[in-house]
């Protein structure tokens, strides 16, 4: 007994005395102590390895206390703050880490033209994109293939976002908007026919709702339509939970919504090329004239045709990457017109100038027609000038680019180096939003984009007109150091602009035509931790139009 107290003694006073005392317990001590210290240690080491002389074609590093996340936290609260304190301190081009990761960043009219404008072969966007989108889309498809079959499978989907299409979406896009208002439950006081009353309707839920109504009915075809708003709402609804931020940085995790993304993926992928067999097995009752219909009698350049998973995930990555952008432009754009009852006054008396009949009511809107409706036009515009829904445009470096002295530069006689392995990254809302370029540059006034000669006209002209450049699915203009890039530039400039605008549009008119809009509460702020930047939850208050 005497024995075995002594040993405990031991073990509870280690540093009482000899060294036999010491010895034994010192692993499990030593590793607590250096586990509990390990977080002090490490962010020691990260500081001093921050006061270290770096060479001077190193890109300033943003200073940050912990390693590993780094800028994190700042930057995923508020990118555009973040950008802007750092190009304050740091100028143009900075490095920061974002999750073990190093991140250049490169700002103004010129950082955007570097990562836009930069060759494939040194500035790749798969890299970077491909562990958001692949589990999602599927495989094959967009950012999971060479670049040079990305740029084939743009060209494919061009060929059905022609202006025919677009004149049979118009009519269709109103037709579901008009019957979201006759039957969604959040439209009870629409429903009542009583023009004194107000309603009030959540703006994230309804608008996301009415764009992939509208998507599918018109982009994806009768089959989806149909069996969206029942046997596939969830499946949709699991696919777009596994399509956050968090599922980007970390794409696998043994975390529920990982397995029901990776499920809804194979259902939906399944459901798609069900629907292909069946067309392909009965032509006589398919005469679709839809981008499914369009993408079955495409051939890749070597003659190959797309294989029936290709089809399927072209379309899922299509319903994806239409999804959020228009829903929050869509959003932002019925909030400001909620706010500004100027503006929305216009938007009704420019219905009723162009549409309007002797009975007093309005005539169906026209694909054409809605081309000449300036404050339409001006409207939607300036609202993707200050919400962008992209907020962080990336690239994963190939190799060590030279960053030009125009854009920034240590010294006359040295350049930047963004060394090979770092993501690189524009972020054109800062051009959008730069107070030096812009007048007012915070406010939405769509009154800025009706002067022909104004900086938002030349804005537009040089992202629109100008060197025009093939990459392999059309020419696009080149455009990249407009200070407007809401639609991205290059390569990669979306191919969804047109149907984007048409959609938010003519979505617009249908709803200024029924409903009179006030705010409820305060202008809502920018939620930026969702993929997409989009207005925090909120409501807008309705209330029925007398001539509808
Ligand atoms: C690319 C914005 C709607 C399909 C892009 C990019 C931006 C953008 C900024 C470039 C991304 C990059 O360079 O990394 C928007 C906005 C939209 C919208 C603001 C709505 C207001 C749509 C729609 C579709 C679509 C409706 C589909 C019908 C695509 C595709 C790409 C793309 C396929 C090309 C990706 C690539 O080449 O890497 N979009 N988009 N977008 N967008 Fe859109």
């Amino acid at each position: 007994a005497a024995t075995t107290m002594s040993a405990n003694a031991t073990f509870s006073e280690p540093w009482s005395g000899t060294l036999t005392h010491l010895e034994w317990p010192s692993t499990p001590r030593l590793a607590l102590i250096t586990l509990i210290n390990f977080p002090v240690l490490a962010i020691l080491l990260n500081v001093l390895w921050q006061l270290l002389p770096r060479p001077k074609s190193q890109p300033p590093l943003v200073w940050h206390w912990i390693p590993f996340l780094g800028s994190a936290a700042t930057y995923g609260r508020d990118p555009i703050g973040f950008f802007r304190q750092c190009r304050e301190k740091y100028g143009n081009c900075f490095t920061f880490i974002l999750l073990g990761k190093r991140v250049t960043v490169t700002l103004g009219t010129r950082g955007n033209d570097y990562v836009l404008g930069g060759k494939h072969t040194q500035l790749a966007a798969e890299d970077v994109y491909s562990p958001l989108t692949t589990p999602v889309f599927g495989k094959d498809v967009v950012y999971d293939c060479p670049n040079e079959k990305l740029m084939e499978q743009k060209r494919f989907v061009k060929v059905s976002l022609t202006i025919d299409k677009f004149r049979a979406y118009v009519g269709m896009i109103e037709d579901e908007i008009k019957g979201y208002l006759e039957t969604d439950p959040k439209f009870r006081v629409y429903q009542m026919d009583d023009i004194n009353e107000w309603g009030a309707f959540p703006v994230l839920e309804v608008f996301s709702e009415m764009t992939i109504l509208t998507a599918s009915r018109t982009l994806q075809g009768r089959e989806i339509r149909e069996r969206l708003t029942k046997d596939y709402a969830q499946v949709y609804h699991d696919l777009d939970h596994g399509f956050t931020p968090l599922h980007w940085m970390i794409p696998n995790l043994p975390l529920p919504s990982y397995r029901k993304r990776d499920a809804a993926q194979a259902k939906m992928s399944a459901f798609y090329q069900s629907i292909l067999r069946h067309r392909r097995e009965h032509p006589e009752e398919h005469q679709d004239d839809d981008v499914m219909a369009s993408l079955m009698k495409q051939r890749y350049r070597d003659g190959t045709p797309l294989r029936d998973h290709e089809i399927a995930h072209i379309l899922i990555a299509l319903l994806m990457a239409g999804q959020h952008t228009s829903s929050s432009s869509l959003a932002w754009t019925m909030l400001h017109i909620a706010d500004r009852q100027d503006i929305q006054e216009a938007l009704y008396e420019e219905q009723v100038k162009h549409f309007g009949t002797p009975d007093g009511g309005l005539r169906d809107i026209t694909y054409d027609e809605l081309r000449d409706l300036k404050v339409l036009d001006a409207v939607v515009r300036e609202t993707l000038r200050l919400h962008p829904p992209i907020h962080s445009i990336m690239r994963m470096a190939h190799e060590d680019i030279p960053v030009p002295a125009t854009l920034a530069a240590p010294s006359e006689d040295v350049t930047y180096v963004v060394p090979k392995g770092d993501i690189v990254m524009a972020s054109p809302i800062v051009s959008q939003l730069d107070p030096t370029v812009w007048e007012n540059a915070e406010t939405w006034e769509p009154l800025r984009w009706y002067d022909d000669k104004g900086v938002a006209a030349q804005a537009h002209k040089q992202y629109n007109e100008g060197e025009k450049i093939d990459f392999g699915f059309g020419l696009v203009s080149k455009g990249t150091v407009s200070p407007y890039l809401p639609f991205g530039a290059g390569r990669h400039r979306c191919i969804g602009e047109q149907f984007a605008y048409l959609q938010i549009s003519t979505a617009i008119c249908a709803l200024i035509r029924r409903l009179e809009l006030k705010l409820e509460g305060n202008f809502p702020k920018s939620d930026y931790e969702s993929m997409m930047v989009q207005p925090l939850p909120c409501k807008i208050l309705y209330r029925r139009r007398k001539f509808d």
